[in-house]
């Protein structure tokens, strides 16, 4: 069954902005200076959140940033994975099981799961930017019968980069998913494509006319996307981007993640591409 898109944070600001403590079970190392933490948070249940949302992670003393969930939706685990980029990333990255931290949400909007029903599916991600994904795979694979090709095209900086890779290595084992992964650079026994993620674009197998395509990673690296997804003929109408802004309230109050006249917390971070053409060129404030 798929999530319920209405999975969304409820209460008055008040409560919206208290964390509550959550503690962590389980960490592993995912790729360099990238963690997988498995929460033990009382409120999470199966299919309480919609793949494409996130939640606020405070290390607590630290500061508090947004991640996407990571984990499969229709299984009671709460699951993240954080690159550790700044102060507040690192932290979260070394807590240890046992340690606790603060979590609210979940927030936003996610990915569109009802427009993918009964189409083609094509997933490009860029280095972490496969973590917001993951959640989506995962349904897409759940649910399987359900969607045309599904293609999962994934792009990072180097091999000793590449996030999930078990997982990887079994998707692209299967006989119903087509996964091509390709590096920037590529040094000793690497065999795989070499280039940038936009390449493996002309190559996948989907009808561009009834295809949803998905991507998340750099922005830069969104933009080059679309513009191969353009050029293989979908529409701007069937694409659609996870947009990142540093956020504090995640709840559309603070104005801190406005990008033109929408708030990427609360009428994001998963945007139609016809939506937000226009902003794309607008940098963070
Ligand atoms: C909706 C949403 C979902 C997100 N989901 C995830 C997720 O699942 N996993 C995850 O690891 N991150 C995710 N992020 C990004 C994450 O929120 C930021 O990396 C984090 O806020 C950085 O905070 P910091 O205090 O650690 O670093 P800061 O002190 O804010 O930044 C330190 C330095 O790193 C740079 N920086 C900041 N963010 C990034 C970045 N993403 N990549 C490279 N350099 C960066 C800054 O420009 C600065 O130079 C998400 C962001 C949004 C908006
Ligand atoms: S983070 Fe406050 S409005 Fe988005």
């Amino acid at each position: 069954m798929a999530p319920k898109p209405e999975a969304q944070s409820t209460g008055t600001i008040g409560d919206i902005m208290v964390p509550r403590v959550a503690r962590v079970r389980h960490s592993r190392l995912d790729g360099p200076d990238t963690w997988t933490l498995d929460l033990d948070d009382e409120t999470f249940s199966a299919g309480s959140y919609v793949p494409g949302q996130f939640n606020m992670m405070m290390a607590f003393g630290v500061g508090e940033v947004p991640i996407s969930m990571s984990g499969d939706p229709s299984k009671p685990d709460l699951i993240h994975t954080v690159r550790a980029v700044g102060a507040v990333s690192a932290a979260l990255t070394q807590l240890k099981p046992g340690d606790v931290l603060g979590l609210r949400g979940p927030f936003g909007v996610g990915w569109p799961m009802a427009e993918m029903d009964g189409r083609d599916v094509v997933i490009v991600a860029g280095g972490v930017g496969l973590a917001p994904l993951r959640s989506l795979i995962y349904h897409l694979i759940n649910e399987r019968e359900r969607y045309g090709d599904i293609a999962i095209l994934y792009g990072t900086r180097s091999p000793d980069d590449i996030l999930y890779r078990d997982e990887l290595e079994n998707w692209r084992g299967r006989f119903d998913l087509e996964v091509d992964v390709t590096v920037d650079h590529a040094a000793g026994p690497w065999h795989g494509h070499v280039g940038v993620v936009t390449t493996l674009i002309p190559h996948a197998t989907f009808d561009p006319l009834n295809t949803i395509a998905l991507t998340c990673g750099p922005e830069i690296m969104m933009r080059f996307t679309i513009a191969a997804l353009k050029d293989a003929g979908v529409a701007d109408e069937a694409i659609y981007l996870s947009m990142e802004r540093s956020m504090k309230c995640a709840v559309g109050f603070c104005g801190h993640c406005q990008f033109g006249p929408v708030f990427v917390c609360r009428d994001g971070p998963v945007f139609r591409y016809d939506r937000v053409r226009s902003l794309l060129p607008v940098k963070e404030l």
